[in-house]
This record gives C-alpha cells, sequence and structure tokens, in this order.
C-alpha cells in the first residue's frame, strides 16, 4: 500500500490455525458456538457495513449523534496526540474524532486495529488520503491478543466503538478492560461505546432486519468455516436467529439447523452433526446498564470522566482515563 502503512500481525495460516481451534472446541460442545470474530471476512465486513445503513439497526445512527455533538469535548479533555481504533472496520464515524483532534491540533498518528485485512486496508488507505498531516499505521491482529503491539506516542487515546465490547462474554470483558488499562500509561484514555438495555421489539429487530441482511451476516461465518477449513456447511440450510437473553441481558444470534445434517470439517479434521431444531450461537451482544459499565471501567483501572448517550437514550458514550 502507498499512502498508509500496515502492519499485519495475523497472517491467512495463522487464521487458520484459530480457526481450526476454535471449531474444534465450539462444534464438540454440548450447545455450539463460535466465536463471532469469523464473521468478518471480506464479505462479512461489507455485510456488517450494510448493516449499520439499515433501518432497524439504530446503535451506528445513535453512536454517530454522540460522536457528532460531543468530539470536540473529547479533543479538549484528552488532548490526544496518537488515536488508536480497537475493531475499526470502515472507521467511518471516527473521522469525526479525527476532525475533532485535528482541530484541536494535537493529534499526529491513527493507528486502527481490525482482523479484517480488507475492511483496514480500504479505511487506513481513505483516511490517510484525507487527513495528509496524519501518520496512519494500521495493524491487521486481534484485539484479544496484539494490544501490546501497538504504536504511538502519548497521550493516547483508545476508541473502542460501535458496542463490539459486548460481543466479549463477561469473564472476557473484564480480561480485555484489563488488558487495554495495561498497555495504557496513567493519565491515557478510553472512548467506548455501548449500547444500552431497551425494550425487547427494538433490540431484536436490529438483529432481525427485514431486508435479512443480518441473517446473511450471521450465516457467513458458516461460509468462512468452508473456505478456510474445507467444510461443507451449506449455509442455507440454517435458520437466522435473534434471541433477547433477558436474564443475561444480551442479544444472541443463532443459526438454527432445519433438518437433521451431518457436516464435515477436513481442516478440524472432524465430522459434526446437528439434530432438526439444533442451533450454533454464533454472538452475544450485550446491553448495558451505565451503573454497569461504570463497574466495570474502574474495576479495570479507569476513572470515568464522562458519559454521554444519544438524545433517546439508546446507546452510551463513556470517556475514561487510566489511573494508578
Ligand atoms: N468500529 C466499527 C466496526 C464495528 S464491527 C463500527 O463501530 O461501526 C466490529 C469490528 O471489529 C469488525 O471490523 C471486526 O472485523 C472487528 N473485530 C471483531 N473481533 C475482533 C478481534 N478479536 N480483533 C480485532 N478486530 C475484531
Ligand atoms: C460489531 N457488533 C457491535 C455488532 C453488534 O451489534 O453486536 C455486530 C452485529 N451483529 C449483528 N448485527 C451487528
Amino acid at each position: 500500500m502507498s499512502d498508509a502503512d500496515l502492519d499485519v500481525h495475523r497472517s491467512t495460516a495463522e487464521a487458520t490455525r484459530a480457526l481450526r481451534e476454535d471449531v474444534r472446541e465450539g462444534l464438540s460442545a454440548p450447545q455450539k458456538w463460535l466465536p463471532s470474530k469469523w464473521f468478518y471476512d471480506a464479505a462479512g465486513s461489507v455485510l456488517f457495513e450494510r448493516i449499520t445503513e439499515l433501518p432497524e439497526y439504530y446503535p451506528t445512527r445513535a453512536e454517530r449523534e454522540v460522536l457528532r455533538r460531543e468530539a470536540a469535548q473529547v479533543a479538549t479533555i484528552t488532548g490526544a496526540r496518537t488515536l488508536v481504533e480497537l475493531g475499526s472496520g470502515s472507521s467511518e464515524k471516527t473521522r469525526l474524532l479525527l476532525d475533532a483532534l485535528s482541530a484541536h491540533g494535537t493529534l499526529a498518528e491513527f493507528v486502527p486495529l481490525d482482523v479484517s485485512e480488507s475492511a483496514l486496508a480500504g479505511a487506513a488507505a481513505a483516511i490517510a488520503t484525507a487527513y495528509p498531516q496524519l501518520t496512519v499505521r494500521g495493524v491487521v491482529g486481534d484485539f484479544t491478543e496484539h494490544l501490546g503491539l501497538l504504536p504511538g506516542v502519548p497521550p493516547r487515546l483508545v476508541a473502542f466503538l460501535g458496542g463490539t465490547i459486548g460481543n466479549f462474554l463477561p469473564t472476557d470483558r473484564a480480561k480485555f478492560l484489563h488488558s487495554v488499562r495495561d498497555v495504557l500509561g496513567v493519565g491515557e484514555w478510553l472512548l467506548l461505546g455501548t449500547d444500552l438495555v431497551k425494550d425487547e421489539q427494538t433490540l431484536v429487530q436490529a438483529y432481525d432486519d427485514a431486508a435479512g441482511v443480518t441473517a446473511e451476516f450471521n450465516r457467513n461465518v458458516l461460509r468462512v468455516v468452508n473456505t478456510l477449513l474445507g467444510a461443507d456447511f451449506d449455509p442455507a440450510a440454517f435458520d437466522h436467529v435473534s434471541y433477547w437473553d433477558a436474564h443475561n441481558e444480551w442479544i444472541e444470534m443463532r443459526l438454527r439447523a432445519r433438518t437433521d445434517a451431518r457436516v464435515r470439517i477436513p481442516g478440524a479434521g472432524m465430522e459434526v452433526t446437528f439434530a432438526a431444531g439444533e442451533y450454533v450461537r454464533t454472538e452475544i451482544s450485550a446491553k448495558f446498564r451505565p451503573e454497569g459499565v461504570r463497574a466495570e471501567l474502574t474495576e479495570a483501572g479507569f476513572a470515568v470522566e464522562q458519559w454521554w448517550t444519544d438524545a433517546q437514550g439508546r446507546f452510551g458514550m463513556s470517556l475514561s482515563r487510566a489511573i494508578d
């Protein structure tokens, strides 16, 4: 790439090995599951961008509203010289932060990190062109493994947008927040987007749109397993399910086998059987309450300095400082 550096910490061979482990563990469990990071090959990243434009999928619009209103404040409070973005995808909303931090006069570097090389390459090149004064250093990597390798001059602001924090199980979420705290120096910053608990119908529809885009995004994980591990999943034989787990306060996406099925996965050296109606859990998307977000950030070593929501109170954004 000519106009933005890209550090690749994850080759296709490494991704294949990691998927093999996840498939062996998740598809041999009594309740089958797969980690949601495997949605995001090039096709999955394009499908996710289409999701962000769906009428039912409010989180992107709600978060953009908060960023539009508060980005200047974020710049004033943090005076960040480096903006690190985890799970950056297209980095579209992030431009509001880049604009505000550039106008504030402090920003020198932008470091987007994502597992999806295609999404990252496109975003890093577009941003390098739009912001020629910035050093743009894209990192292809996994934010559960590669945080220690993040470059950037302090003070850094780490942005984790979109509500992607909700895609961790609670114990993994705590580990992740600690790992972010560990790579920051005292006084550096975390800007965290968190989708909030709301009525069941709004939530379930946000993950089961009328046009069927989310269903295709969900089935894409089976295509990724087919491609990388030579499996013979028939994605069309699985129904997309969006389920609100009121006890855990998360949306679960599932793929439910329509009939009895047997699937060969040579790259994982296994065969998996499904009974009709049996499902694979492919994603959780936790929804938060303000007091819960604050407690988790405090526990991980952050002081929450600001809490904002969109006007309808659908989506929360916290700005926190790493403390001793
Ligand atoms: N931040 C963007 C994109 C959110 S989609 C937004 O708010 O719209 C989630 C993004 O996180 C995808 O681009 C996906 O490729 C990336 N992602 C998911 N799991 C990841 C992981 N373990 N490590 C790095 N990136 C990951
Ligand atoms: C990336 N993440 C925050 C999205 C979410 O809402 O949990 C992924 C997604 N899954 C279905 N639609 C969008």
